[in-house]
Parts: C-alpha cells; sequence; structure tokens
C-alpha cells in the first residue's frame, strides 16, 4: 500500500470537484424564472436574456451546464426546457420543485456569485481561479505560490496524458506560454527526451516554476522566462507553442491577440498547441466542460470553448490545419494547427 505516481485518468476526482456547480445551474435558473420562460415557448440566447434581465455572456455559459444537465436543450438557435425540466421546474407545473430547492439558494455560496455574475455580467470577488491576480500582469510571492500549487495539482494528470501524445516526438523545442507551476514543461521533458522546453510565465510564476524544475534535476533542457505575454516580444527559434489552460481564461479578443503573437513568434512550420477540455460542438456540453466553464466564468475573463471556435480563432491569425484528439485518460484534448511554410 502507500501512495501511487500520477497517471493520466483523473476524471474521478475531476467529477467530484466539478460536482460543487450541479445544484447551483438550477437554484440559479429556478431564481431567475428561466424555466417557465422557455418552458412556455422556445427562445435564443439573445432573446432569453432580454426577457430576464440578464447578461447574454454569463446566460450562454449557464445554459450549456443545464443542457448538460438534460434541463435545456437547443434546436437550430433556440432552447427550450425539456420534459423534466417543464414537469419539476416549471412554476405552474403540479410537480414544481421550486418550495424545496428555494432553501438551498442560501446555504450554497455559489448561488449567489452566480446570480449576481449571471444578472449583471460581472464577476464576483472571488478567489477561485486566480484571474484577476495575473490579470493585473504583477502578483506577490505568496500569490504565486497558491496559484502553482492549485495548478500543479489540478494539471499533474492532463500534463502527463499531453506529454505523451505522439506528435511531441516531432518537436525538439518548445516554448510552454503560461507555464503555471512547470507541471506540463517538466513532464513533456521527462517524455521526451530528445525536446528542449522553455517554461514562460509572469516572473514571480516562473521563480514558483523553477523551483519544481531544480526538483526534478532538469535544469540541463528546462528554462524559464519570466514575461508578461501581452506587453512584451516573446522568444523566437521554437519548433512549437504549447498553451495549457490559457485560452480558455480569455476572452476571444484577447484569444486574437495571443494566436497573433504566436503566429509572429513561430517559423513557418511551426505549431500551436493548445490543451483545452472542449465543448460539444453544439455548446450543449459535455457536463465536465460546462462545468470548468461555470467556474471560468466566475474566475476569469473566459470560458471552455469549442473546436469551430479555435478554428475560427487560429485560422483568423494566419493557421492552418486545425484539428483536436483526446490525450490521455482524462477530459482533456490537444487542438493543434500549423503556420503555413
Ligand atoms: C490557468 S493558469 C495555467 C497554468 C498552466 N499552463 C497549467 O495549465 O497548469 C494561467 C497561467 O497564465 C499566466 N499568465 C496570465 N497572464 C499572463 C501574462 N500577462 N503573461 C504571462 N503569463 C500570464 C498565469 O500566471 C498562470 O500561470
Amino acid at each position: 500500500m502507500g501512495p501511487l505516481p500520477p497517471g493520466t485518468d483523473d476524471r474521478a476526482i475531476w467529477d467530484i470537484w466539478e460536482s460543487q456547480f450541479t445544484l447551483p445551474c438550477v437554484t440559479v435558473a429556478d431564481e431567475l424564472g428561466l424555466f417557465r420562460a422557455i418552458g412556455d415557448q422556445a427562445m435564443t440566447t439573445g432573446e432569453l436574456a432580454t426577457a430576464l434581465s440578464v447578461d447574454e455572456r454569463a446566460l450562454g455559459v449557464l445554459l450549456g451546464g443545464l443542457a448538460a444537465l438534460g434541463m435545456v436543450e437547443k434546436r437550430d438557435t433556440r432552447w427550450s426546457a425539456t420534459p423534466p425540466a417543464r414537469m419539476w421546474l416549471h412554476p405552474e407545473a403540479e410537480g414544481y420543485w421550486g418550495g424545496f430547492l428555494f432553501r438551498f439558494r442560501e446555504t450554497i455560496p455559489i448561488h449567489a456569485d452566480l446570480i449576481a455574475m449571471v444578472r449583471s455580467g460581472k464577476r464576483p470577488e472571488n478567489k477561485v481561479a486566480g484571474g484577476p491576480e495575473w490579470e493585473r500582469g504583477t502578483m506577490s510571492a505568496e500569490v504565486a505560490r497558491r496559484i502553482s500549487d492549485f495548478m500543479h495539482a489540478h494539471s499533474m494528470g492532463p500534463a502527463r496524458g499531453a506529454a505523451m501524445q505522439p506528435v511531441f516526438g516531432e518537436v525538439d523545442s518548445l516554448l510552454d506560454v503560461g507555464c503555471g507551476s512547470g507541471v506540463y514543461g517538466i513532464e513533456f521533458a521527462r517524455a521526451n527526451p530528445h525536446m528542449a522546453v522553455t517554461m514562460l510565465d509572469l516572473k514571480e510564476m516562473v521563480a514558483e516554476a523553477q523551483k519544481h524544475v531544480d526538483a526534478a534535476g532538469l535544469q540541463d533542457r528546462v528554462a524559464t522566462c519570466g514575461l508578461n505575454m501581452f506587453e512584451q516580444d516573446w522568444p523566437t527559434g521554437h519548433d512549437a507553442h504549447f498553451f495549457a489552460n490559457i485560452f480558455h481564461d480569455w476572452s476571444e479578443e484577447t484569444n486574437a491577440i495571443l494566436a497573433a503573437k504566436s503566429y509572429k513568434a513561430l517559423e513557418p512550420g511551426g505549431r500551436i498547441f493548445l490543451h483545452e477540455i472542449l465543448m460539444d460542438d453544439d455548446g450543449c456540453g459535455p457536463w465536465t466542460a460546462a462545468s470548468f466553464s461555470i467556474m471560468m466564468l466566475l474566475g476569469t475573463l473566459g470560458k471552455q470553448y469549442t473546436l469551430p471556435e479555435f478554428r475560427t480563432m487560429l485560422e483568423a491569425a494566419g493557421f492552418e490545419d486545425v484539428r483536436a484528439c483526446r490525450s490521455g485518460g482524462g477530459y482533456y484534448s490537444l487542438v493543434s494547427a500549423r503556420k503555413p511554410g
């Protein structure tokens, strides 16, 4: 007996932590009157946002969660409540559960944050994901350590899954943009002995990553680079750029800036990789992506994207051959594209 080394299948722990968003999705929708509105007629996200006087972007993320839970469905562009929702969650239904769910509005803290977010479109002052800290472009050593510890645990399984993908056998030098604790860069170097890795992040964060590199004894092949990825030029000469859980922190407009900076710094033929949990193409789940998207809504300026959304962002920057495959035994996918040349 005793501890085991990490594998790539971390689905059990992901299912547990994401379960915190299940009930708040429903209590928030109930309080907003969503099940009555689209229990009576199908509406687009924009029409529903107007009817409920809520923020359209935040409502879109909530609807993705409710669809994954089987409470709403989308046909063409219009949402409607499903039969279970019309039976148990429509306020005029004989079997309406509102009287029961009502109590949990007060006892579940995420309810208050999520409903405030959906109503106002403004992120609550919570500290879940670290977004507010890194958006300032600087952070204290203590905050960097906390975010690094948080991301290290969360990314260990996905990093092992990504590092074993055969495509990285063709990459000799990799730039890991927004490296966090360095867990990805270290796993890439371990799994690919030919590869040199540069890990880029804000300077306070690369100080944390450097501690992990030193502990792993990989100083000869893994370097760190402290810079602001929006404000400074990126190092050049890498075969590929890798972004894990970066695009999901930002809006489409900000991601366009990152894609353009990557394109500029890569040589012709260079590759870009995104490691993300993808929403289905129709935005209606799966729950793992939809609930992660709720966390992004509450803690960052982004959300979980679909492959078509990533294709639009990457092709607009000039990349081609955008594709995705699942990586490892967890929920992550590896999106890849190439700079022509
Ligand atoms: C969600 S974490 C991802 C960390 C790591 N890639 C992972 O998946 O474990 C986002 C990372 O982006 C970094 N970041 C945010 N803004 C940045 C900026 N302007 N320049 C460089 N890095 C930045 C943060 O410091 C943080 O480490």
